[in-house]
């Protein structure tokens, strides 16, 4: 695509959304991550660095609305993943909490190891999702989108950007949710770096002397 073609088309997605400083984060995070594969750099992290940045983010809007943050994180538990993108996932999946629940609610972090991996719940007390919307939840749902916009609410791309990031990081999401009492995020991420993995980072270069 030409710049000029590519400009226009921010515009007009600039534009159209109602949260239009949200929906340029995710066009940054999501044009970095399919177009400059380069820029994902996955290393051994501190989660509780990652919690830390995204509470303190947040932690204005969550008060506004008297709801209390925690998670129970220890020091040094380490994941193998993208800085940007474990923010970027953490910090859409606990805004959507904030969003989702009244006031006097309380949203909690915590994890525990599953062999290779670490599994991170995020729970809120909030209004909770049909089975209907659940289903939907990770796939792009343009008619689902265009409603949104009309009625000012998200883009509906949040979670969509969260599963590309996870999935790039070696990762998984799903949740649990009963309407009127609360959703429970889950996600995991490796322990480790993945060793022997046949992608393109690993080609094999065969030393022929
Ligand atoms: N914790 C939650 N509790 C209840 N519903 C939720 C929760 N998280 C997400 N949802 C539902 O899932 C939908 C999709 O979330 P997603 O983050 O993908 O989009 P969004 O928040 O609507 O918009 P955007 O993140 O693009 O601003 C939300 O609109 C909401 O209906
Ligand atoms: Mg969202």
């Amino acid at each position: 695509m030409e710049a000029s073609a590519v400009k226009e088309m921010l515009e007009l997605i600039y534009k159209s959304s109602t949260d239009e400083l949200e929906m340029l984060d995710y066009l940054v995070d999501w044009a970095r991550i399919k177009y400059a594969s380069e820029a994902f750099s996955p290393a051994k992290i501190e989660l509780v660095k990652y919690i830390d940045k995204v509470f303190e983010t947040l932690k204005e809007n969550a008060s506004l609305k008297t709801i209390n943050l925690h998670h129970e994180i220890e020091e040094n538990t380490i994941v193998f993943a993208d800085k940007k993108m474990l923010l970027s996932i953490i910090q859409n999946i606990v805004s959507n909490a904030i969003k989702h629940t009244e006031p006097g609610g309380k949203i909690s972090i915590s994890s525990k190891i599953n062999e290779d991996k670490l599994v991170v719940q995020i729970k809120d007390t909030g209004i909770g999702m049909s089975k209907d919307i659940q289903k939907k939840l990770f796939t792009p749902q343009v008619k689902v989108l265009s409603e949104k916009r009309e009625s000012n609410k998200g883009a509906g791309i949040g979670l969509l950007l969260v599963k590309g990031f996870l999935e790039k990081c070696g990762g998984e999401i799903w949740v649990e949710s009963i309407e009127g009492q609360g959703s429970t995020f889950y996600f995991t991420l490796p322990l480790d770096k993945p060793e022997n993995k046949p992608d393109e980072s690993s080609t094999i270069v065969v030393d022929e002397k």
